[in-house]
């Protein structure tokens, strides 16, 4: 027997017991005749008391930090107590001892703050997670993918295998793609998330289906993003947006209680697409802190950086316009935001300075933030205190929305541009005044995003969700009745399809896009304008969906679903928003897996087999 008990488990109650303890050897600390030896687990640390009468044995076998060892002993009451571990109150008098296994002196010290640095740690990643903050990762991944299953189990959804060896599957990343040696110069790709599959089991009759499932997608990476990665995926039948939104608040508001014991009790939160863009600059907004964004002139062209159609009539009430905006840096500019910042009306020099330094980091790329103090005795300062009268900076600050005690903050310049500046000006505030706080969870559905983008290099529509899903219902009669071509690029948002909306929605929080889904298409004739207006000819229809279209003639029933990034909602969770230290064995930002030093090269043998030459550039 290697043990009789765990190194989390020994209390005061147990003393006098005889015990056997495996573990790792932490820490080895020699005082006199005696040592002391803290032993590690995955549930706890214990304290060891080696005897002078061990001295000469373990003078023989001496023990280094992380050897396997494995002790016999009698529990005892510590006359100095940790109160700072569970196990605090006892240590064990060792009589005998066996080291299991010696380790070589690891590469970073196992603990909380530890000196390892990133690369080295994914690199001797088995040890890494060995530290308790890494475990403890891992253990709330397992608690949220248990209160998931769990709660999906009540609701009747069943957990279905689908396969990793597919066609691709659109959802806008690269496909990585597997060849295959029996079928020559043919490959699969791996999916980039199990869409169409979960839609067709939907027409075999499975009306709930869920997958806690690895998606693979060769895309740019970031904090939040991993060339694979999990999903809680899920589709249901017979169901409209509301039930979609209803079921799955449910299972975040399960997830909540269950792993951070947190009643959630508010509304979630809705907002369109539109709102979102206009109020916060971005499709993901975090609605922790208000500091909304005032649109002080109306723009030319009325679309965001992905080149979608944004119509707002809310702001053509709200903008200055006229002569308010007579300054050169306002006119110029195709849009001028403002953000109004309470409380911070006594900035120095220095900190305006500060931000306005900030705002023209070349990741921000803003000439410059000009700002209005609006001061508590009614008077106004401002950096544009030349151009403009009292009254005018009265009514710019205003629009946008500042009272006495406010900063100002204007940006002005390219639309795209500015709008994802002041959005992460805002972001960058929030974060500053302390209004992000990780244990302040707050969810919003994002509703009605628009169902194309305008693909400006291609001169094409593309799906903004994916292409399964569909168009709100009275949009419907307007992708029906209008040809898809974009006669004049220069004015595409002058076409009936820039406009269409669809039913998709996107869960947020605290400002990260945690899952996403559809209300989706499931007549062959609507499916098949859908990928026209693509731009797929009938043939390449065939060839790439000819699996669906003829599944959609067999009785496929109304039905709709989303998925949730795991990683991502794991990370949130536990404090993070970087989805690497939530993953057993990530990989690094250029993808590549450092510990088993993947990808790599494959053997000639492996290249004849597959009858694949190489040809680098
Ligand atoms: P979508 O592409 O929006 O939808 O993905 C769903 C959620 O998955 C997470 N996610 C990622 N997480 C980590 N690394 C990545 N590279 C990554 N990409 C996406 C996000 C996102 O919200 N089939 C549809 C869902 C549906 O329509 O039902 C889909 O995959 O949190």
């Amino acid at each position: 027997m290697y043990r009789s008990h765990t190194c989390g488990e020994l209390r005061i109650a147990d003393v006098n017991k005889e015990v056997t303890l495996s573990g790792w050897v932490q820490t080895v600390r020699k005082f006199g005749s005696i040592t002391f030896v803290d032993i590690r687990d995955r549930y706890g640390i214990t304290q060891l008391l080696f005897s002078e009468a061990l001295n000469a044995l373990l003078d023989a076998n001496p023990l280094g930090r992380e050897f396997v060892l494995q002790v016999k002993g009698t529990v005892n009451e510590r006359s100095n107590k940790n109160p700072n571990i569970p196990t605090g109150d006892i240590e064990i008098a060792i009589s005998e001892f066996t080291i299991l296994n010696k380790s070589a002196v690891p590469p970073f010290s196992i603990q909380d703050d530890t000196d390892g640095g990133d690369e080295l740690r994914m690199k001797y990643r088995f040890m890494d997670l060995r530290r308790n903050s890494v475990k403890k990762n891992l253990e709330l991944r397992y608690a949220v993918g248990r209160s998931t299953r769990n709660y999906l189990h009540e609701n009747n959804f069943m957990d279905i295998e689908t396969p990793f060896l597919i066609k691709s599957t659109p959802e806008g990343a690269r496909d990585f793609v597997v060849p295959s040696r029996m079928n020559p110069g043919q490959f699969y790709a791996l999916p980039q998330s199990p869409q169409t599959f979960k839609q067709l089991l939907m027409v075999s009759g499975f009306d709930r289906y869920y997958q806690i499932v690895k998606c693979f997608r060769d895309e740019d990476l970031r904090a939040d993003r991993q060339p694979e990665f999990t999903q809680i995926d899920c589709e249901m039948s017979f169901v409209e947006q509301e039930d979609i939104l209803n079921m799955f608040e449910g299972l975040v508001k399960r997830i909540f209680k269950d792993v951070k014991n947190i009643d959630y009790t508010d509304l979630v939160e809705r907002m369109t697409w539109e709102d979102a863009m206009w109020k916060f600059g971005n499709d993901k907004p975090d609605i922790r802190f208000d500091l909304q964004i005032a649109n002080l002139k109306f723009p030319q062209h009325s679309f965001t950086n992905k080149k979608t159609a944004l119509h707002d009539t809310a702001f053509e009430k709200e903008g200055v316009g006229g002569d308010l905006l007579a300054f050169p840096v306002f006119e110029e500019a195709e849009t001028v935001l403002a953000i109004a910042i309470p409380g911070c009306s006594e900035y120095t020099r220095k900190q305006t300075d500060e931000l306005t330094e900030w705002v023209k980091r070349p990741q921000i790329g803003m000439k410059g933030l000009m700002f209005i103090k609006c001061n508590t005795d009614g008077t106004y300062k401002s950096s544009v205190d030349k151009f403009y009268s009292p009254e005018k900076l009265k009514a710019i600050a205003d629009a946008a929305h500042a009272t006495a005690g406010d900063l100002v903050l204007i940006l002005a310049g390219a639309e795209e541009k500015t709008r994802k500046a002041t959005s992460d000006l805002r972001m960058y505030l929030g974060e500053r005044l302390g209004l992000r706080k990780a244990d302040h969870f707050k969810l919003l559905w994002v509703l009605d995003f628009p169902l194309f983008e305008y693909a400006e290099d291609e001169n094409r529509w593309v799906a903004r969700h994916h292409p399964f899903t569909s168009p709100k219902p009275d949009h419907i009669d307007i992708m029906i009745n209008n040809n898809p071509v974009i006669e004049n690029a220069a004015n595409y948002l002058a076409h009936p399809y820039a406009g269409i909306k669809a039913n998709a929605y996107d869960m947020v929080l605290n400002g990260n896009e945690i899952g996403g889904g559809s209300i989706r298409i499931f007549q062959r004739a609507l499916q098949e304008k859908m990928f026209a207006a693509l731009g797929m000819d009938a043939e390449e229809q065939q060839h790439k969906f000819g699996f669906l279209l003829g599944a959609f003639e067999y009785g496929a029933p109304p039905h709709g679903g989303l998925a949730f990034g795991f990683d991502r909602l794991c990370a949130l969770l536990g404090g993070s928003e970087s989805i690497r230290d939530f993953i057993a064995f990530p990989k690094n930002n250029s993808g590549r897996d450092v510990m088993l030093d993947a990808p790599s090269t494959i053997d000639a043998k492996q290249f004849e087999e597959l009858q694949i030459k190489l040809n680098l550039k």
